[in-house]
Formats: C-alpha cells, structure tokens, sequence
C-alpha cells in the first residue's frame, strides 16, 4: 500500500474554491454568464498571482446563485474527497457568497450544504463540518455580518470561525468583533496568517484573534520566537505546500518549511485549499511530501492525529473519525 490510500482528514478546504472548472462552465452555461475570461487553453483556472487568484476565485464563484447550486457543488466536492481518502473535512463557506449576509438566507443555504453533505456521510462515507468564512478584503463590517450567520447557526455542524481572503490588508485585530462574537457562541477559531503576510500576522492572530489553530502560518519560519510560542502552546498550522507552491511562496516541495515546522514541534497539518485552482488532490499532496522528505506510513499517521487533536468538531464525532483512521 502507498501512502496516498491512508485515511486522511482536511482542515483546510475552500468550499467555492474546491469547485472543479467544469462544474462552473456547467453552472455558467446554465446561468448564461461567459467566464471565458477565468480559463486557461486546458480549461483549468487561469491566474497569474495571489490578488488575481482571488479575482478569477470570485468570478467563478458568482454562478453559485442558489442553495441547490451549493448542495450540488458539495455533492461534487465530497465525491473527489472521498476518491481521496479523505475521511472527514472542514470546509470554509462565506455567508458573503451564500445569500449576501443575511442570516435567513444563509440558514436556507447552509440547509441545503448540509443536506448534500449528510447524504455524502450516508453512501460516500466522509464526513464534512463547516467553518464560517469572513472575507478580509470584504471589511469588518461583512466580517461582523458572517460572524452573526455563524453565531446564530453554531452547533454540531456549523463549528467554527475561520477568515480568509487578501491578508494584505488591515490587520487582524480590525476583525476582533467578529473574533469575539464567535468565540461567545462556542465557535472554534482560525484564520489565514502568515500565507502572504509575515511572522506579526500570525502574532496579531494569536495575539489579537486568539485563534486556536492557523490557516498556513508557513511564514512563522522567519521568526525562530514565533516557532517556539507555536510549539509552547501547541497551535495547529493548516499547512497547503500545493497551494504555497503554485502560489510562488516556495519554489517547490523541497524548500517548504512543513517539515521544519514539525521537526521544531509546531503541530503541522496538511490540506489542498482550493484543489483544481493548485492543481492538487489530497492523494498528490501526500505523494509529493513523501517524495521531498521521505516521509513514511508512520509520518503521515501522526499527521493525521495530530489533525484528528485539531479538529472543531465534537467529542462524539472525534472519537468515531478516530475509529475510521484506525482501521486498517
Ligand atoms: N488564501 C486566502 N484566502 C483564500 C484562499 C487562500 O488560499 N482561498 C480562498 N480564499
Ligand atoms: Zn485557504
């Protein structure tokens, strides 16, 4: 067996960026909306850098209009999961896509979300729980209005809080209102840092956020201070080599810092972000980290404990993944 038919659990998926490109050319085609301008000559994701990555991220996701265009698009999602191995996946999803932030709408989207994703449970056999995804270049302001969406709908799917989009601007603490609120209706806590900001972005979350876990934090490598606190206080990195790879933050797997990372103590963790955007599935992850270090059946297990640790959910689906990745 190889390593890449292991069990697996991702804490790091984008649900509107884990769209393949032919579900949104199906979806536009439907809608009547020309995307021609987000593809490539194979019909893949076209992009030239992180800004614009968000841009063609956005364009795609404008043909995602309804709550059944999301129950289909987890059907589709969960489908390659689970040819991945994946067992059990947090994904992110923005009340700023699902009904514009306004929390009626967002209950009869994630209704829906979760009805595909129950569904996949039943007869594909991975597990799927949400985290709430403010956009930061959206603002405070939309963040506050995703934070609402995501207090008014916690529980035992809906699990957590967790910010992406553009960490070029402000600063984590300008979203510390929506942070706090979710922290108070029992929400777990991560947000993107240290992916295109440096070393005080993942500070500022883990000092203005008090965010549980980090989505990349790669760049805390730069900061031999920053590295020790992660591994002190055992904060869980959301690591995506792929993604940081295609991305032109490391020239290759070799040079990423995931295994240093590890090594230095720091809970490491691995996903895809937005798969077809990388180029990437869960299964090509393990295989190219596995060629680049070396690492073993052994590793990628302890991995996978340690995302099993970090996972949002709660104790009684903990302990039912953790039976799953027992099994030989
Ligand atoms: N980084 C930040 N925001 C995002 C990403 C990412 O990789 N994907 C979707 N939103
Ligand atoms: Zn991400």
């Amino acid at each position: 067996m190889s390593v890449t038919d292991l069990p697996k659990i991702e804490l790091h998926l984008h649900l509107e960026g884990a769209a393949p490109p032919d579900f949104i050319r199906q979806l536009a085609g439907e809608k009547k909306v020309d995307l021609s301008g987000i593809f490539d000559a194979d019909g893949g994701y076209a992009f030239d850098n992180f800004v614009h990555f968000l841009q063609v991220y956005e364009a795609a996701t404008s043909v995602l209009q309804t709550p059944e265009d999301f129950a289909r698009l987890t059907r589709a999602i969960l489908e390659q999961s689970a040819a991945n191995g994946v067992i059990y996946t947090e994904a992110f999803i923005s009340p700023d896509f699902c009904g514009g932030g306004d929390v009626a709408a967002w209950r009869e989207y994630l209704h829906a979300i979760q009805e595909a994703a129950t569904r996949a449970e039943t007869d594909l056999g991975v597990v799927m729980r949400g985290i709430v995804t403010p956009v930061r270049h959206f603002g405070p302001d939309k963040a506050k209005r995703s934070a609402l969406c995501a207090a008014e709908t916690a529980g035992d799917w809906i699990v957590g809080l967790g910010m992406g989009g553009d960490e070029g601007q402000g600063h984590q603490g300008d979203f510390a209102y929506a942070f706090d609120m979710a922290r108070e209706a029992g929400l777990h806590l991560t947000t993107h840092a240290g992916e295109f900001g440096g070393p005080e972005s993942v500070w500022e979350a883990i000092r203005d956020l008090k965010v549980e876990r980090i989505g990349h934090g790669v760049r805390a490598i730069e900061d031999p201070a920053l590295v020790q606190e992660l591994a002190a206080r055992q904060i869980t990195l959301e690591c995506c080599p792929g993604s940081n790879v295609v991305l032109g933050l490391y020239p290759d797997f070799e040079a990423h810092p995931l295994r240093a990372l590890r090594d230095a103590g720091v809970p490491v963790t691995v996903s895809t972000d937005d798969p077809p955007f990388f180029h990437t599935t869960m299964r090509r992850e393990y295989d190219m980290i596995a060629q680049a270090y070396g690492w073993e059946d052994d590793d990628f297990r302890a991995l996978n404990q340690t995302a099993l640790k970090a996972a949002f959910c709660d104790e009684a689906t903990r302990t039912r993944i953790s039976k799953t990745l027992e099994t030989p």
